[in-house]
């Protein structure tokens, strides 16, 4: 069996050749990190490499392999992975965005194909999914994750593994994946990336660890190493982390990567020198050092001094090498490159399914009266971004042809009836400082900077405005303001967009604004003067026409958010599932002596769970199906849902809970379920969730996991904000 094939393959093995396994470096096509370069296949030949990313083309790919298994001694092959993230070619919606949907059929379908293509392409690994809670949006990499909440981000992190490795990993079709970034990555102080994390048990085990779990529990092959500390010790070397919590109480049986670079950066954490973070690293439970090439170049001596033990270098060896047999990669390396199946790498299949999904993570945060539009309307199509291909798919698309993404301009005119009818005009750059653009542009997507000045430029949108029915000004951020390294203190509409909106708005003609961001920003200086705002996020390679279809109304829109909107920086950390405090502002803000802000209400701009759509919902009769349950039993929740308007939509109906009284606090909400349901107009539903001790329970200051009995406040509704409610009780 397996563990035998191994256990023989290993009996053959140098020690040299066993921390060649561990060895992953990069072969610097696509740039994720700082590069590095060095003479690769001369590696590969001595078994000294066990897998390979950032490397492009199947050619390539196909040609390192060759050497791994015919030049080296023993011919085991390369594990090649990548950042599939979004998407391979054929590119879905930013995570965040995808996340959005609430839908978990679409998010495991985004990541199937996503499977499909890359395994076509020689793509075995990808690094994905991306499972940090983050309740920062200073923090850029919030684009790359599911948002605030732990249990949709638990739900999402399971089908996106389900997605990537399917039910059997050694087919053709199916990739290795990996969570991350583990753990607690999402917390950095201030939202800067990189920076210290610092947090109390019982927020990591209830709040920041259930979606790597989840992960875990779905099966997931690999995890990645984070690079923050935890407890003062870098999670790349964190031995609790790594070893107690996931392998032996979560009971994770693949294989540990570190982030790029993870085992040196210990280095300028303070934990000593590349010898020493090594040792540290791969006694901590890390398996492979991507980048660093400390284990490569130290671990030998580390064993001869007695600080690494053969046996640990044997098991993480053993671990990698199974994965690769389990990936079918030793009945054949050449697995996953496959020139037949180019055709299913941006189908015309797989686009329709982008554009479905990027169509359903659209979030319409307002609307008065202004959309959808009419297809024969005369649009004045405004902003910096709106007649750009490289800014739609959004942040972390290395694979993307982003020649080939629709761009708002050209969706629009391809959905419109009267084409003929759209314009465009620029209006304005995307930030004033041309620094900052440079700065945002640095590794990424070019923004097509004008020189003009901005007086003229507002003119010219205006005067465009003017001649038409209705204004569409695609404002917010550039596809790389967000993800990695692009953190920003500042969230709001930059003012030169802000100063484009106001003229276009003093036209007199409706403006519909269209957001692309990959972070909730501060929307204050542009919720008046809009008669609509839609949320896009970054839609990906069908962006324009997934936009057209929503904004026409061909699709209604049913997004929720997954992170909180804060009224302004200063509420940051702002999210739902707040604890009461023993000084909670009840009724009108502002109370002197109450858990408040002297300058602005504690509530959100908007809040979790909330989306709007082209036609309304009611609930009513929220019943239980008793007043009590006993431990161990399950209590029904029903709601009645109907469409009150004059369109079929879909609606998220959600559940939370409060636990009234606990040993410890506990939050004023927890989300707890969720259905994506259509209704007709006119039509009525009724949804039924079941709430069992696994939903009521948390972890305690022992760390053990159980449900108190009590009182419990159960809600259901439209968003964390617009609920029903009840209560029942635990026996
Ligand atoms: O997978 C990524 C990770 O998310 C950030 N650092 C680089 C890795 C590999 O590209």
């Amino acid at each position: 069996d397996l563990d035998q094939k191994v256990d023989s393959l290993l009996a053959i093995m140098t020690l040299e050749e066993k921390i060649g396994q561990l060895n992953l470096p990069s072969a610097g096509d696509v740039s994720t990190g700082i590069s590095t370069n060095k003479g690769i296949a001369k590696q590969i030949k001595e078994g000294k490499v066990g897998g390979l990313f950032n490397i492009n083309g199947l050619d390539k790919i196909r040609a390192v392999q060759k050497v791994a298994v015919e030049e080296s001694r023993l011919g085991i092959p390369l594990i090649i992975a990548k950042d599939v993230i979004h998407g391979y070619k054929t590119t879905f919606p930013i995570p965040i965005g995808l996340s959005a949907s609430w839908d978990m059929e679409l998010i495991e379908k985004s990541a199937r194909i996503a499977a499909q293509e890359a395994s076509a392409d020689g793509i075995a690994w990808t690094f994905s999914p991306m499972t940090d809670i983050s309740r920062d949006p200073r923090w850029g990499r919030v684009s790359e994750g599911s948002g605030e909440d732990p249990y949709l981000g638990a739900q999402i992190a399971k089908a996106m593994v389900k997605g990537y490795q399917g039910d059997d990993l050694s087919a053709a079709n199916t990739l290795l994946a990996c969570v991350k970034h583990f753990a607690l990555y999402g917390a950095s102080e201030a939202g800067r990336d990189y920076n210290t994390v610092d947090m109390g048990r019982l927020r990591m085990y209830n709040d920041y660890f259930p979606s790597y779990k989840a992960a875990v529990d779905a099966g997931v092959g690999t995890a990645m190493a984070s690079f923050n500390e935890i407890d003062g010790v870098p999670a790349t070397g964190n031995k609790w982390l790594m070893t107690d919590v996931l392998r032996e109480a979560w009971g994770f049986d693949g294989f540990v990567v570190s982030d790029y670079t993870g085992v040196s950066e210990m280095i300028a954490h303070g934990m000593g020198d590349l010898q020493q973070v090594s040792a540290l690293a791969i006694n901590a439970g890390v398996e492979m050092d991507m980048v660093s090439e400390g284990f490569l170049t130290t671990l030998e001596k580390s064993v001869a001094e007695g600080k690494v033990s053969e046996a640990t270098i044997t098991n993480a060896a053993r671990l990698i090498l199974k994965a690769k047999f389990q990936l079918g990669l030793f009945d054949d390396p050449y697995r996953y490159m496959d020139e037949e199946r180019a055709s299913e790498i941006f189908s015309d299949e797989n686009r329709a399914v982008a554009r479905k999904v990027a169509s359903e993570s659209m979030v319409l945060l307002k609307n008065e009266d202004a959309l959808p539009l009419r297809k024969d309307a005369k649009i004045a199509l405004i902003g910096p971004l709106a007649n750009n291909k490289e800014n739609m798919v959004g942040t972390w698309s290395v694979s993307s042809d982003i020649s080939k993404s629709i761009s708002i301009y050209d969706g629009i005119k391809e959905v419109s009836t009267n084409p003929e009818n759209v314009k465009y005009a620029k209006g304005s750059n995307l930030v004033a400082d041309p620094d900052l653009e440079e700065r945002i542009g640095m590794f990424g997507k070019n923004t097509y900077r004008d020189d003009r000045a901005e007086s003229v430029m507002i003119a010219e949108a205006v005067s465009l405005a003017k001649n038409s029915d209705v204004v569409v000004a695609v404002l917010g951020e550039a596809s790389e303001s967000s993800g990695e390294s692009s953190s920003l203190t500042d969230i709001s509409i930059p003012e030169v967009q802000v100063n484009l909106l106001k003229a276009l708005k003093a036209t007199g003609k409706k403006v519909v604004v269209v957001l692309l961001s990959g972070r909730p920003l501060v929307l204050d200086e542009i919720l008046e003067d809009s008669d609509a705002i839609l949320n896009a996020w970054f839609p990906g390679s069908e962006a324009g026409l997934a936009l057209a279809d929503v904004l026409y109304g061909d699709v209604n829109p049913s997004g929720k958010l997954t992170m909180t909107y804060p009224q302004n920086v200063g509420q940051i950390p702002i999210y739902y599932a707040h604890k009461n405090t023993g000084r909670p502002l009840e009724g009108e803000w502002f109370q002197k002596f109450k858990s408040n802000y002297l300058d602005v209400s504690n509530e959100p701009e908007f809040p979790f769970g909330y989306g709007l759509s082209y036609t309304n919902f009611s609930y009513d009769n929220l019943k239980l199906s008793s007043e009590a349950i006993d431990k161990g039993g399950e209590l029904r929740v029903t709601v009645e849902v109907s469409n009150t308007g004059n369109v079929t939509g879909k609606e998220v109906v959600q559940l939370y809970i409060r636990d009234l009284v606990g040993t410890v606090t506990r939050p004023v909400k927890e989300l707890k379920g969720f259905q994506k349901i259509e209704l007709k107009a006119g039509e009525t539903k009724t949804v039924e969730f079941t709430l069992s001790e696994q939903e009521l329970g948390f972890y305690h200051q022992d760390m053990s996991f159980y449900a108190e009995p009590g009182e419990f406040r159960v809600f259901v509704g439209t968003s964390s904000d617009e609920v029903l409610e009840s209560e029942f009780e635990l026996k």
